[in-house]
């Protein structure tokens, strides 16, 4: 593909992952399978796939397997392990590992890569946020309109009423196909919410002035800094953000229900388990 306009991604695996104890007792989240492959795997080849040449992972204390996986096997042996596992997505020189020593939220994690980005917009991936696209994933798809706008994007879709509070949400006027220029962002919103509320999905395309807000509102006395308020600062004076709606299905992974209907619908799209998997799920939904 030609060059992406956006080669650093910054990708923040330093949740606690809370809600699937036990099995994230001494397994990060990021490396919980879906199907044959960890959830944070689905992310770097999402980012390579959209031309992205480095990643600055933002990680915690017990998370180290995930740069383990990201690594290459240590057996050579390329007829018994394949290649594609020798071979990592991304080579070692091209990956960072910063720590986030305490969970300060989103905002904080982002700011921690600062010394390692360039001057130039960036993008962030939420590995949560799954997605089974046709054609372009969604990293692809906001580049597309970053190039369009030259603004930041934050990828998008609607959400019912009594999903609203799990997401930030925004609100902004129609400017194109799928695309809205933000006036308001609110994290976790429980007031004035619509039937159908546009909700940020996991990726974002800032541009570096985002790391000013970021430390400004660090300043301030919340101990969670999330990036929603940064986002909402800097439209406050006036930097342009987007809203691009993803085409394509997608899948919280951070939700139990999310995680599960992940794993039916990838593994019903493999060849090698359908077959298998098919005949089960129709004899146990006929019951
Ligand atoms: C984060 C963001 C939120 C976004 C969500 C997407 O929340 O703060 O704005 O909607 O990711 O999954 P978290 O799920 O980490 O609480």
């Amino acid at each position: 593909m030609s060059k992406s306009p956006i080669k650093v991604a910054v990708i923040p695996v330093a949740g606690l992952g809370r809600r699937f104890l036990p099995a994230t007792k001494v397994m990060p989240k990021e490396m919980l399978p879906i199907v044959d492959k960890p959830i944070v795997q689905y992310a770097t080849e999402e980012a390579k796939a959209a031309g992205i040449e480095k990643l600055i992972f933002i990680t915690a204390p017990g998370k180290t397997s995930i740069e383990d996986h990201l690594s290459p096997h240590p057996d050579s042996d390329r007829d018994r392990i394949g290649p594609s596992l020798i071979e990592p997505v991304f080579k070692s020189d091209r990956c960072a590992f910063v720590r986030q020593d305490k969970p300060r939220g989103l905002g904080h994690a982002v700011g921690r890569a600062q010394s390692w980005l360039p001057d130039e917009p960036f993008a962030v991936i939420l590995p949560d946020e799954l997605f089974s696209c046709s054609q372009d994933n969604p990293l692809q798809q906001m580049i597309k309109a970053h190039r369009k706008t030259g603004g930041s994007i934050i990828a998008t879709q609607s959400v019912p009423r009594a999903q609203a509070s799990n997401y930030g949400i925004i609100d902004g006027e129609s400017v194109d196909q799928n695309l809205y220029q933000i006036h308001t962002i609110r994290e976790k919103p429980h007031t004035d919410l619509k039937d159908d509320n546009l909700a940020v999905v996991g990726r974002y395309i800032l541009t570096p002035d985002i790391l000013s807000d970021i430390e400004n509102i660090m300043t301030g006395e919340a101990s969670e800094i999330q990036l929603t308020d940064a986002i909402a600062r800097a439209i406050r004076r006036g930097s342009s953000f987007y809203g691009l709606s993803i085409t394509g299905e997608r899948f919280d992974c951070g939700q139990k229900a999310g995680f599960v209907a992940a794993n039916l619908a990838f593994a019903l799209k493999r060849k090698d388990i359908s077959d298998d998997l098919k005949p089960y799920l129709q004899d146990l939904l006929g019951k």
